[in-house]
């Protein structure tokens, strides 16, 4: 399939005021695009605006929060009046939260539910319209290795982004006639933000918050998969072996991953 020229395209980017998404929207706009990000924080939209004023293509604001269905049709307002339609739409925000699973409370359940899932899910529900006005159209997801294998401690998260996975797999089929890909591209641990706004977590929880790759180079990756239409993308090699290995070594995988649950977190046997 020929290559997606990113110039001119028009964008709908969620979750661009740190990581990934800040890196994403900085790189599309400087290779021509036409980006409408949001987030919560609009002072740090305010900074990648003034960061890509120079850019070929424009940058859009618009800011609030994505688990809020007043917020996602104002979205999907916007890209109608502005562009009467939408070439592609990018399911970047999400939240993470470490912890055993019994000892948490149901709210963190549902958070991380809402912004990893639900939010995407009901965003991209409003968007499919206009995508089928699109020039050709796509959503891309971004998803994680832990939507491929998951892991302990990290248990809402992971079904999270299982579901997100899930999800997009009916969709991609789904969609195919309307001619709107669905790609996912999935990272490993990333050195963005995500670990300092972890959805109800003790801040003492040890997280591996220093990771390989840079939101730069995953942001770069990610718009490569788009311009490629690469249907499922694991990012790194880490990544790959953990999903190789818990696919053909489950048990061994669980076994590898037992020793990795801290002991302040392991539950106690009862006396
Ligand atoms: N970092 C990693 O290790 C890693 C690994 C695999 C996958 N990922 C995935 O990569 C994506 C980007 O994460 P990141 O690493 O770039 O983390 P990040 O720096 O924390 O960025 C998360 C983005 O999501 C936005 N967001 C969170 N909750 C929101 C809400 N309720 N409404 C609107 N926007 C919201 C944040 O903006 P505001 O706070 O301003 O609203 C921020 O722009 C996520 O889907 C994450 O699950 C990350």
């Amino acid at each position: 399939m020929a290559r997606r020229r990113l110039n001119g395209l028009r964008i709908l980017l969620t979750g661009a005021s740190s990581g990934i998404g800040f890196a994403m929207a900085s790189q599309l706009v400087n290779a021509g695009a036409d980006v409408l990000v949001t987030a919560r924080r609009r002072e740090r939209l305010e900074l990648l605006a003034q960061q890509t004023q120079s850019a070929t293509g424009k940058l859009h604001l618009l800011d609030g929060d994505l688990t809020l269905a007043s917020h996602r049709a104002a979205l999907i307002r916007w890209c109608d009046e502005h562009w009467q339609g939408l070439d592609v739409l990018i399911n970047n925000a999400g939240a993470g939260a470490i912890g055993p699973f019994a000892l948490a409370n149901v709210e963190r359940l549902r958070r991380v539910m809402e912004v990893d899932f639900f939010a995407p899910v009901e965003l991209t529900r409003l968007s499919i319209p206009l995508l089928q006005r699109g020039n050709r159209p796509a959503i891309l997801n971004i998803g994680s290795v832990l939507a491929h294998r998951a892991v302990p401690n990290k248990s809402e998260y992971c079904a999270a982004k299982f579901a997100l996975r899930g999800w997009a797999e009916a969709l991609r089929v789904e969609l195919a006639p309307m001619h709107i890909e669905v790609l996912m591209v999935s990272p490993s641990t990333t050195r963005s933000e995500f670990f300092d706004s972890l959805v109800d977590t003790d801040p003492n929880t040890p997280s591996k918050s220093v990771g390989s790759m840079s939101p730069e180079q995953v942001a770069t990756k990610a718009i490569s998969a788009l311009v490629r239409s690469k249907r499922e993308m694991i990012l790194s090699l880490g990544g790959k072996a953990l999903v190789a290995m818990g696919r053909w070594l489950p048990s061994l995988t669980d076994r590898v991953l037992e020793k990795t649950i801290p002991a302040a977190s392991k539950p106690t046997s009862p006396e």
